[in-house]
């Protein structure tokens, strides 16, 4: 397959002059340039994404392998989505940051690419980016972190919520509070529990973009490094191949990423994630899609936060290849991957090590995986909820309705003694998706009033057209579509009416006629969103719903690898 990057390299005169002269300052000498594949490393390194801020080491172990096999490796960097630092929420620039990437893979001297993914959104941004120009390309997560030790026993991130309400009940003092929060995050990486994360990089390797065990060798861990200089090895290979993502992300694929996402308990988020990088790609992948393929996997993983173990766990009792092997009978198994192997060849021989954590499908973890769509008057398009992460007493629920109509409604009356609730109403929260709160952010599993968890009580039904944290759990109904900030039936609930949860048969309800809800939507006032310049104001234009993945209406689809112009 010819090389792109002889394009810019490989010429004569003038343009070839200036094309290698300057890239020269940095010491690599004449041969490099003469027709060696160059493979492009897309670092989202940064220190204010803590997950990724061992990425430049990781990177070096990326050029040695690169370099073993003949390649010419070149770093850059790309636009780096820190989720636990950057305001108002990552998710608002995941679409940015896929326009960083592609361009700046398009308009580069690259032939092939490694995305070295960490932190929740720098997985997707990364790969949609890729995938709308469609070279060789390989993903390097950088592994979880090592599960955090306090007082005696193992921490992850799906603690926070505990510890944020014990802490708001008096239960923990404010010395502990700290202690635990320099306990958890011990070792680099991403989360250590199965967030979003980890699901991210487990839908990489399922998808089969990346070599087996990327997504669970812990950061910290010496293999995980080894896999990076495998990487290179591989990825040279893969271009001199001509193998591009649009080749490997088939049907087979994303229907593969949702039944082992299914498996582990991954995160709602995933649901976004995937149908934004199947919109890339142009596979058809719908809402029902995620309900009816992983209605027949069970969950398998005993895995925070719907199980008790660690990421780390998962690799030292087999990692994905077990989760995987174990699917062998539902998944699609001669889906190619990267290595050239399929992904049923690359698992053939692994073994579960600790039954405790990779359960079997004839003795499931649990019987209910995956996620649960809703549909029904509230969520004519869909609403999603986590099953494994739910209540069992809740999943069949009517109760009353406690309306906020936004999160700072929610924030300002919340812990209020004189809320009307109890532990049976439904606490229902308003734009908070894509448009009403620009970047849907991961407040649907909001806490319960201070009153209720006084009662003993951790859990009710709640509803938003928000998104949920992939560390978060709870009965919570997320990705309400159509949101509330374009008027869908959201906007017109009321506190009082009554809302019914069936998750068994697929339903959320609200029980107000047609005739009423016609009337109150006459009533119904478009949020003004007031951004009237800048990203968030293209953003709002842009961003489709959830239930097609939150993509901008312009990115969906490629433009391949050719540069239009060229201005020399
Ligand atoms: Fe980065 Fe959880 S905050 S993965």
């Amino acid at each position: 397959m010819p090389l792109r990057s002889r394009d810019w390299f490989g010429r004569t005169g003038k343009d070839g002059f200036i094309y290698r002269a300057w890239m020269k300052n940095q010491g690599f000498p004449h041969h490099e340039f003469e027709g060696k594949p160059v493979i492009g490393i897309c670092n989202t390194w940064s220190e204010l994404t803590p997950c990724n801020a061992h990425f430049r080491e990781l990177a070096e172990a990326i050029k040695r392998g690169v370099w073993e096999a003949g390649g010419f490796p070149l770093e850059f960097p790309v636009m780096s989505l820190g989720e636990c630092q950057i305001k108002p929420t990552a998710m608002l620039f995941r679409n940015l940051a896929s326009m960083d990437v592609e361009e700046s893979i398009r308009g580069n001297s690259i032939d092939g690419v490694i995305l070295m993914c960490g932190c929740d959104k720098t997985t997707p941004s990364l790969v949609m980016g890729a995938c709308s120009v469609d070279i060789p390309t390989m993903v390097v997560s950088g592994g979880p972190m090592l599960a955090g030790r306090f007082q005696g026993r193992k921490i992850g991130t799906s603690d926070l919520w505990r510890f944020a309400e014990s802490f708001k009940m008096g239960e923990m003092s404010q010395a502990e509070f700290i202690a635990a929060e320099a306990s958890m995050a011990r070792s680099q990486g991403h989360c250590a529990v199965m967030g979003t994360a980890s699901t991210m990089a487990a839908m990489v390797e399922s998808l089969g973009l990346s070599l087996p065990d990327n997504a669970t060798i812990p950061a910290a861990d010496s293999r995980r490094k080894v896999l990076a200089h495998m990487t290179g090895v591989r990825m040279v290979e893969l271009v001199k191949e001509g193998v591009k993502p649009s080749q490997i992300l088939t049907r087979q694929a994303f229907e593969n990423a949702i039944m082992v996402n299914a498996a582990l308990g991954g995160s709602t988020n995933f649901i976004l994630h995937l149908t934004a990088i199947a919109g890339r790609v142009g596979v058809d992948l719908s809402l029902d899609d995620f309900d009816t393929l992983s209605a027949k996997i069970p969950l398998l993983a005993n895995l925070q936060p719907s199980g008790e173990h660690f990421v780390e766990d998962l690799f030292y009792a087999g990692g994905l290849p077990a989760v995987i092997r174990e699917l062998r009978d539902v998944l699609n198994n001669d889906a190619i991957t990267v290595n050239g192997h399929s992904i049923g060849e690359n698992c053939a021989d692994a073994q579960c090590y600790d039954p405790a954590v990779i359960a079997s499908v004839g003795q499931p973890f649990k019987p209910e995986s995956g996620v649960a769509v809703l549909r029904g008057n509230l969520c004519p398009n869909g609403a999603v909820l986590k099953p494994s992460a739910a209540s069992p007493h809740l999943m069949q629920h009517t109760g009353r309705a406690v309306v906020f109509e936004n999160i700072d409604d929610y924030k300002a009356r919340i812990d209020d003694p004189d809320l009307d609730v109890d532990p049976t109403c439904v606490l229902v929260l308003k734009n908070v998706g894509p448009k009403g709160y620009p970047g849907m952010p991961e407040v649907g599993n909001m806490q319960l009033p201070a009153k209720i968890l006084e009662q003993g009580v951790h859990d009710m039904v709640r509803i938003s057209d928000g998104r949920m944290s992939g560390t978060g759990f709870g009965t919570v109904v997320l990705h309400v579509s159509p949101e509330s900030a374009v008027g869908g039936n959201l906007a017109l609930v009321q506190n009082g009416d009554l809302i019914t949860l069936d998750v068994e048969n697929r339903s959320l309800h609200l029980h107000v006629s047609d005739q009423e809800l016609a009337g109150r939507l006459v009533h119904f006032k478009p949020l003004d969103l007031g951004y009237s310049r800048g990203y968030v104001n293209l953003y709002i234009r842009h961003v489709t719903q959830a239930h097609e993945g939150a993509d901008f209406d312009f990115l969906r689809g490629g433009s391949g690898s050719e540069v239009k112009r060229d201005s020399h």
